[in-house]
C-alpha cells in the first residue's frame, strides 16, 4: 500500500529512517516516497490497460517538482488548473500534448498561455468561457481542442466541500446546455470540440456515484453521435478515495472492472485525472512534540507543525492517522494533537488515544501527500518546512524550508505612511 513502515520499532520511508531525515532537515517537513508514487501510478495504469488511458496526474494535489518528474517519467501527463501549474509542468519538460486544463475561472492570460504552450485540450466549464476561448484563439490564430466539462447532477457522497458534480456546485455545464452548445458549435469557429469531461468530486469511496455519472455522460456521447457529432476524448476526471482510517474504498481494479466495458464501448480515447490516489498515501508530514498541556478537562499535545502546514483536519474535519516515529510503550491517553497557531481550529486530531510523548519526540501525520503542502500558507508569519523525497536509500530536500527573508520578499512600506 505504501512504503512508510516500522522496522525495529522505528518508522522508515523505503530504506531511510525518517528520524535521520528529521535530524538533518529539522521539523516540521513533508516527506514523499518515490516508490509509492510509482506503485500507485502503476496500479491505475495496469487496471485500465485495456483502454490505454492518458493518466493526467491532478497536480493540484501535489505540485512538487520531484513528484511531477517521478510521474512524468512513468508516462503521466498532468491535469492543471492555473498558469502557475502549467509553468511548473514545463519546468520538468512535461509533454504539453499530455496536459489538460480545467478551471471555472480561466483568465485571458491563462487561456492564451495554455494555447501558446499547445496543450492537449481545455476542459471548458461555461458558455462565456467558450466565447473567451474562441475569441483568444482567433486572436492567436490557433484552433484549440476543447472538451465540455459536463455537470451530470450526481451526488458524490463525499465531503460537501469536495463534491463538484451537482447543479448546486459551480462546476461544469448541465446536459441540456451542453447539447445546445454542441448543436450551435459552428459559431465557435476557432474551437475544435473534441471531447467530454466529468469530475464529480474527491475522496469518493463507493463506485455507484462514478458509475451513475459516467452513464449519463456516455449516454450523452450516444446522443451527440445521433446528432452527427463525433468526439475524440472522454476525460473521466479523478476522485478515487484512499484509506485514511478504516475506509474501504474501491481499488483501482474494482473501479476499472465496473466501468471498463462502458468506456470501451464509446471507442473514445480515455483520459483520467487522479490526484489523491497517487499522492495521498505517498507522503507524510513530520512534526515534533513541544509541550503536553493538561487543563484538568482536556489534554493537548502541542506540536511544531500547524494548520498553516496541513489544513485538512481543520478545513474538512479530515482524519489523519498519527504515529510516533519511534514505537513506544508509553501510556496512551485521550488528547487533542494541536499546532501553535492562534485558532481553535488548529488541530490534527481530536480526542485521540495517543501515547504520552516527551518534548522533542517526533510524530508522523500519515497520508499527507495529497492536498498537504499545496494548501499550506504563511499564516502567523510561519515559513513552510521543506519537502523531502526518498528513493530507496537516498533522500534529498526538493524544496527548502522558507526563511524569514522569503516571507517578506517584496514587501515595503509606502512613502505616504
Ligand atoms: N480533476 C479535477 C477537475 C479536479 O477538480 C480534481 C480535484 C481532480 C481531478 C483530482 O481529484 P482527486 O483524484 O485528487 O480526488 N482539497 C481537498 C480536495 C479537493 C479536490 C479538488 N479537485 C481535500 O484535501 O480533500
Amino acid at each position: 500500500m505504501h512504503d512508510f513502515k516500522f522496522k525495529n520499532g522505528e518508522l522508515y520511508c523505503e530504506s531511510v529512517r525518517v528520524s535521520t531525515i528529521a535530524k538533518k532537515v529539522g521539523t516540521p517537513f513533508y516527506l514523499y516516497s518515490h516508490h509509492t508514487l510509482v506503485d500507485h501510478f502503476t496500479k491505475i495504469k495496469k487496471a485500465f490497460a485495456p483502454v490505454d488511458p492518458l493518466i493526467c496526474f491532478a497536480m493540484k494535489s501535489n505540485d512538487n517538482l520531484a513528484v511531477l518528474k517521478t510521474l512524468a517519467d512513468q508516462g503521466a501527463g498532468f491535469d492543471i488548473v492555473s498558469v502557475g501549474e502549467l509553468k511548473k509542468a514545463r519546468m520538468i519538460n512535461a509533454d504539453p500534448q499530455k496536459i489538460v486544463f480545467a478551471s471555472v475561472g480561466k483568465t485571458e492570460e491563462e487561456i492564451a498561455g495554455a494555447m501558446k504552450a499547445n496543450i492537449l485540450f481545455f476542459n471548458a466549464e461555461s458558455l462565456p468561457e467558450l466565447d473567451e476561448i474562441n475569441r483568444i484563439a482567433k486572436k492567436l490564430k490557433k484552433r484549440p481542442k476543447v472538451a465540455l466539462r459536463i455537470n451530470p447532477d450526481v451526488e458524490a457522497a463525499t465531503h460537501a466541500r469536495t463534491t463538484t458534480g451537482t447543479l448546486k456546485n459551480k462546476f461544469g455545464i448541465d446536459l441540456r446546455a451542453a447539447r445546445e452548445i454542441m448543436k450551435t458549435r459552428k459559431k465557435y469557429s476557432y474551437i475544435r470540440f473534441s471531447g467530454l469531461h466529468v469530475h464529480i468530486g474527491s475522496q469518493i469511496i463507493a463506485s455507484t456515484p462514478f458509475i451513475n455519472a459516467l452513464k449519463r455522460v456516455i449516454e450523452f456521447v450516444d446522443v451527440l453521435r445521433k446528432d452527427g457529432i463525433d468526439l475524440e476524448y472522454l476525460d473521466i476526471g479523478g476522485g478515487l478515495g484512499i484509506i485514511y482510517k478504516d475506509e474501504k474504498p474501491q481499488t483501482a481494479q474494482d473501479f476499472a472492472n465496473a466501468i471498463l466495458p462502458n468506456l470501451k464501448r464509446t471507442g473514445l480515447k480515455i483520459v483520467m485525472e487522479p490526484g489523491r490516489f497517487i499522492a495521498g498515501n505517498a507522503g507524510i508530514f513530520v512534526t515534533k512534540a513541544l509541550y503536553l498541556k493538561d487543563n484538568g478537562v482536556k489534554k493537548f499535545l502541542i506540536v511544531d507543525g500547524g494548520m498553516n502546514d496541513l489544513v485538512r483536519p481543520s478545513m474538512y474535519d479530515a482524519y489523519h492517522e498519527i504515529v510516533p516515529l519511534k514505537k513506544t510503550s508509553a501510556k496512551k491517553t485521550k488528547m487533542d494533537i494541536v499546532g501553535p497557531i492562534c485558532e481553535s481550529g488548529d488541530f490534527f486530531a481530536k480526542d485521540r488515544m495517543f501515547p504520552i510523548l516527551k518534548k522533542g519526540d517526533l510524530l508522523a501525520i500519515m497520508s499527507a501527500g495529497a492536498y498537504g503542502y499545496v494548501m499550506s500558507s504563511n499564516y502567523n508569519v510561519r515559513g513552510r518546512g521543506p519537502e523531502v523525497i526518498v528513493k530507496g536509500n537516498k533522500y534529498a530536500v526538493t524544496k527548502p524550508r522558507e526563511t524569514f527573508k522569503d516571507l517578506v520578499r517584496g514587501e515595503s512600506i509606502p512613502d505616504f505612511l
